[in-house]
C-alpha cells in the first residue's frame, strides 16, 4: 500500500482527477491543506479521502511524524523551505513551460506576453519558486484565435491527465510516453488545436 499526501490550497481539481484516477490502485490518499475551508477538502470528504487542515507552520512536524512514499502539491500557495523539502519526496504541477513564468497566475501573464508556446510541467519541489528539476512537460500552442478561457481550459484538462501518469510513473514505474503521446494526439485531432510532447525525463 502506497502513502501519498496531495497538499492544495484551493479549489483542488487536480485533487480530484488524481483520485479518480486511482479509485481501483492500492493507494492511501491523505488530502492536506493550509486553508480550513479549502474546496480541495470538501472534494476529499466527498470522495471519502481523509481530509485535514494542517497549518502552514505545523508541516514540518506533520511530515516528520508521517511518512509518504510521494507528497504532492496541487495548487499548494506555499513555498516550502529547505527542512521541509528534505522530509519527503515532493512533486508540483505548474502552468507553464518551465523555467518560464514561474510563480501565480501565469497562464494569463504567458497569454498577454504573447508567447506562442505554452504548457505544463511536473517538476521536483526545492525551496526556490517552481525551481526543481523538470519531470515531464505538455506544451499547448497559442494560436491567434485562442481566447485567454480556451487556453485556461485546455491547459487544465492536460494538467488533469498529465499529473495521474507521472504520480503512477513514479510510484509504479508505469511507462506512459506513449499513452501520453495517444492522449494528447486524439485531443489534438479534436480540436484541431495542438499539440506535440516531449517524452518524459528523469523520475
Ligand atoms: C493548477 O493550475 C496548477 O498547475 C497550479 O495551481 C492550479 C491548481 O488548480 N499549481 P486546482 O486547485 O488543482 O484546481
Amino acid at each position: 500500500m502506497k502513502k501519498v499526501a496531495v497538499f492544495g490550497s484551493g479549489n483542488g481539481s487536480n485533487f480530484q482527477a488524481i483520485a479518480e484516477y486511482f479509485q481501483e490502485k492500492d493507494i492511501e490518499f491523505t488530502c492536506i491543506s493550509d486553508k480550513a475551508g479549502a474546496f480541495i477538502l470538501k472534494r476529499a470528504e466527498k470522495l471519502g479521502i481523509k481530509a485535514l487542515h494542517v497549518p502552514f507552520k505545523d508541516t514540518y512536524n506533520y511530515l516528520l511524524k508521517n511518512k509518504f512514499d510521494l507528497v504532492v502539491l496541487a495548487g499548494y500557495m506555499r513555498i516550502f523551505p529547505a527542512n521541509v523539502v528534505k522530509l519527503a519526496k515532493i512533486i508540483n504541477i505548474h502552468p507553464s513551460l518551465l523555467p518560464s513564468f514561474k510563480g501565480k497566475g501565469v497562464i494569463e501573464e504567458a497569454y498577454n506576453a504573447g508567447v506562442k508556446v505554452t504548457g505544463v510541467t511536473v517538476h521536483y519541489v526545492n525551496e526556490e519558486v517552481d525551481s526543481g528539476e523538470i519531470i515531464a512537460q505538455i506544451p499547448v500552442f497559442i494560436k491567434n484565435r485562442t481566447t485567454l478561457d480556451k487556453l485556461e481550459t485546455d491547459i487544465h484538462n492536460i494538467e488533469h491527465k498529465l499529473y495521474p501518469l507521472v504520480i503512477d510513473h513514479l510510484l509504479f514505474n508505469k511507462h506512459f510516453d506513449v499513452n501520453i503521446n495517444v492522449i494528447i494526439a486524439s485531443e489534438a485531432k479534436q480540436s484541431q488545436d495542438f499539440a506535440i510532447t516531449t517524452p518524459l525525463q528523469g523520475s
